[in-house]
C-alpha cells in the first residue's frame, strides 16, 4: 500500500506545517514552562483547525478525517502537547456531540467548538477506574429538571481550560457499562470543581487535572444520547481517539527519526560521521523501518474511519504499533545524541518524555491487545 494523498490533503499538511514551523515552534519554550498555549489555540481556530472534519453547517473546515489526523501529524512533530490538546477537543470532545447530539445540542456547542471559540475536554476515567472503564462510580440522578451528578473524574487532559465537557456517569444501580450514560457539562455547572492539576514527566503546556462533581447541576436537555448509552458513546469515539493519538505517536516518533539523522550526518567520531559507523547507520534504518509502517497504520485507520468502515481494530493496531514506535525511536534517538541528547539543550529529550504517555492514555498498549484480539477472535478464517 502507498499512501496517495489527496490535493487537498497535501494543501493542508503544507499549510499545518508552516503554521508549526511559524507560530508553534517559538511557542514549545513557553509550553516547557507550562503555559497553556491559549494564544496558539486561538490562531488555529482562525485556521479552521479546531473543527477540521465538522461539516461546514456547524462551522467546522468540512474536511475528510485524513486531513484531521495529517494535521496532527504535523503538529506533534513540533509540539506533541499541543497534538494532544487538538485530538482530545476534536476527537473525544466534540466528535460525539455531532454523532449523537439532538439537532439543539449540535447548534449550541458543536458550533462554538468547531470555531474554536470554546476547547472540549472528555472525562471517563476516574481515580479508581481506568482501563477497566465500566466499573466507574460517578452517578447521575434525576432531579427536577436536572442531573444532580456526584463523583470525581481522573487525568482529564483539557481540564481546567476547556467549556464543554463530555462526563460519563452511571445513571442506574448496578454495575456494568450498560447503566452508564453521557452528558454535556459546561464548565459554570454549579458544583463542577476542578481539582488539582497533574505535574506530569511530559506534555508540558497541555494541561491535565482531576475534577470533581458535588452534586453539580446538570440540565436534563444535556443528556447525550439516550440514558444508559454513554458507554458505547465513549468506545465509539475512543475508535477514532486513538487514531488521532497514533498519528500524535507518528508525529513524535518521525521528529525524533529526523533529528538524530541531522545529527548522525554531522557529528564526526573516530574521522567520519557517526551515521557512517554500521552500529548507528543500522539503528536508523531500524528507526525509519518502524516509522513508516506506523505511518502506513495510521492513515490505514484514518482512511476506514472516514469511509465509515469498521475501523476498531485497525485503529487499535495503529495506536499500539505507533505509540511503541514513537517510545523505541525517541529513546534510540536520545541514544545517538549521546551526552547531548540527555540535556534539555536539544529535543529529543522531550520526544523521549512526550512519548511514554502515548502507550497509556486513551487505553493502555495492554488495552489495545484486548481489542484487538477481540476482533480477530471473532474474524471468520477460510
Ligand atoms: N463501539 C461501540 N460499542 C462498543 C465498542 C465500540 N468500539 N466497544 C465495546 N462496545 C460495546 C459492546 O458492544 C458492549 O455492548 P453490549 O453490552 O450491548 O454487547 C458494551 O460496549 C460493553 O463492551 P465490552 O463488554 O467489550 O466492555 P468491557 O467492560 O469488557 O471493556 C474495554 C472493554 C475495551 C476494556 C474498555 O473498557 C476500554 O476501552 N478500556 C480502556 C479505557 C480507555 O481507553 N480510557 C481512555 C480514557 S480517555 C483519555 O485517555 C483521553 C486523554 O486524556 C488523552
Amino acid at each position: 500500500m502507498k499512501l496517495h494523498f489527496t490535493e487537498e490533503q497535501i494543501m493542508m499538511r503544507k499549510m499545518v506545517r508552516e503554521f508549526a514551523k511559524s507560530e508553534i515552534e517559538p511557542f514549545v519554550e513557553s509550553m516547557e514552562k507550562g503555559v497553556f498555549p491559549r494564544v496558539i489555540l486561538k490562531k488555529m481556530g482562525e485556521l479552521g483547525l479546531m473543527g477540521i472534519p465538522i461539516p461546514e453547517e456547524y462551522e467546522g473546515a468540512g474536511m475528510d478525517f485524513t486531513s484531521y489526523m495529517i494535521a496532527i501529524h504535523e503538529i506533534s512533530k513540533v509540539s506533541a502537547a499541543l497534538g494532544v490538546i487538538l485530538s482530545v477537543h476534536t476527537s473525544v470532545g466534540t466528535l460525539p456531540i455531532l454523532a449523537f447530539g439532538s439537532e439543539k445540542q449540535k447548534k449550541n456547542y458543536v458550533t462554538k467548538l468547531a470555531k474554536g471559540e470554546k476547547l472540549a475536554a472528555f472525562c471517563l476515567t476516574e481515580p479508581s477506574s481506568g482501563s477497566d472503564a465500566a466499573s466507574m462510580k460517578t452517578r447521575a440522578v434525576k432531579s427536577g429538571n436536572h442531573y444532580l451528578l456526584n463523583g470525581s473524574k481522573m487525568f482529564i487532559t483539557n481540564g481546567g481550560e476547556a467549556d464543554t465537557y463530555i462526563v460519563f456517569a452511571r445513571t442506574s444501580s448496578g454495575s456494568g457499562s450498560a447503566g452508564i450514560s453521557a452528558f454535556i457539562v459546561d464548565k459554570d455547572a454549579q458544583g463542577l470543581i476542578i481539582g488539582k492539576d497533574e505535574h506530569k514527566m511530559g506534555l508540558n503546556g497541555s494541561r491535565t487535572v482531576q475534577l470533581i462533581f458535588e452534586n453539580a447541576q446538570v440540565p436534563i436537555e444535556n443528556l447525550l444520547g439516550e440514558e444508559g448509552q454513554g458507554f458505547k458513546i465513549a468506545m465509539a469515539n475512543l475508535d477514532g481517539g486513538r487514531i488521532g493519538i497514533a498519528a500524535q505517536s507518528l508525529g513524535i516518533a518521525e521528529a525524533a527519526l529526523e533529528k538524530a539523522t541531522l545529527y548522525a550526518k554531522e557529528r564526526h567520531q573516530f574521522g567520519k560521521p557517526i551515521a557512517s559507523q554500521q552500529g548507528i547507520a543500522f539503528k536508523l534504518a531500524d528507526m525509519a523501518t518502524n516509522v513508516e509502517a506506523a505511518k502506513l497504520l495510521v492513515y490505514q485507520a484514518a482512511y476506514l474511519k472516514g469511509n465509515n468502515l469498521p475501523c476498531g481494530k485497525q485503529a487499535a493496531m495503529a495506536k499500539l504499533f505507533a505509540s511503541k514506535t514513537a517510545m523505541e525511536v525517541a529513546t534510540e534517538a536520545v541514544q545517538i545524541f549521546g551526552g547531548y541528547g540527555y540535556t534539555k539543550d536539544y529535543p529529543v529529550e522531550r520526544y523521549f518524555r512526550d512519548a511514554k504517555v502515548c502507550e497509556i492514555y486513551e487505553g493502555t498498549s495492554e488495552i489495545q491487545r484486548i481489542v484487538i484480539s477481540k476482533h480477530l477472535l471473532k474474524e471468520r478464517f477460510s
